[in-house]
């Protein structure tokens, strides 16, 4: 039985684990949502890389040898110091899909990476930024409060509250952009209110993650059936419910 693991400081990482399991069929998908520690974007690197090693200690016992770090920020400063520990994991990160800029054609403070602030400060994030955008055309805007509002939304619903406060936290970039890359998995579930917030085209890392996954992956036997289990940190339970359609 194949089984691919996924963890985030929330529910970010289910967008990108929906995305994967409609391209990859078959496998047990299991999800840890660590609520118990969110936000990541706030904690300093030392936390962030516990949870990290602790949440892959979970998944381990679970028998899982595939893991895709669905979140960005535990993937900036954590997913290095993972490969080395647990050589025996295929770990597949989740980075800000810079590599969408044209080099040739972009111009400078047209295109913005939307991430957390422990994202902006790491220095994996940095080399990434570096390498991929060796002009420096892409603005780099971290959001203290946007992954929170993220959550709150996905458990009580969208309310003109919650969509004020997701304008506020956007207000001194509208209208700046004509793409922004979502540099948190948080963000793939406001896709469209920040867009229709920002008037600019949004930019997920979700389809480049699931052909990752599938190419490391490989074959899934004939004969298995998806399986969707959750476990919240708060809860310390894990529970057997599907949240894809
Ligand atoms: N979903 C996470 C990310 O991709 C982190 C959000 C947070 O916990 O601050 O960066």
């Amino acid at each position: 039985m194949t089984k691919i693991g996924f963890f985030d400081s929330g529910i970010g990482g289910l967008f990108i684990m929906d995305t994967v399991a409609k391209e990859v069929p078959g496998p047990s998908y299991y999800y840890i949502s660590d609520e118990a520690f969110f936000p990541y974007g706030s904690k300093t690197e030392k936390q962030i890389i516990e949870r990290s090693n602790f949440l892959t200690e979970v998944l381990l016992k679970e028998g899982i040898r595939h893991i895709v770090v669905a979140c960005n920020t535990a993937t900036a400063v954590a997913i290095d110091l993972l490969r080395e520990k647990y050589p025996q994991v295929n770990f597949i990160g989740v980075e800000p899909y810079i590599n969408i800029i044209n080099k040739e054609e972009d111009k400078a403070h047209e295109i913005a990476v939307l991430v957390t602030p422990s994202t902006a400060t790491s220095s994996r994030f940095l080399k990434l930024k570096k390498r991929l955008d060796p002009k420096d055309l892409v603005d780099v805007v971290p959001l203290e409060n946007l992954a929170a509002l993220a959550e709150e939304i996905f458990y009580k619903g969208e309310s003109p509250t919650l969509v004020k406060k997701v304008e506020e936290e956007l207000s001194s970039i509208k209208g700046h952009y004509h793409h922004v890359i979502l540099g948190c998995t948080h963000y793939l579930h406001i896709e469209k209110m920040i867009s229709d917030i920002l008037g600019a085209i949004c930019i997920s890392p979700a389809t480049a993650i699931a052909n990752r996954v599938k190419d490391k992956v490989g074959n899934i036997p004939k004969g298995q059936t998806d399986k969707y289990r959750f476990l919240s940190t708060s809860k310390n339970i894990w529970e057997d419910k599907s949240f894809l359609n």
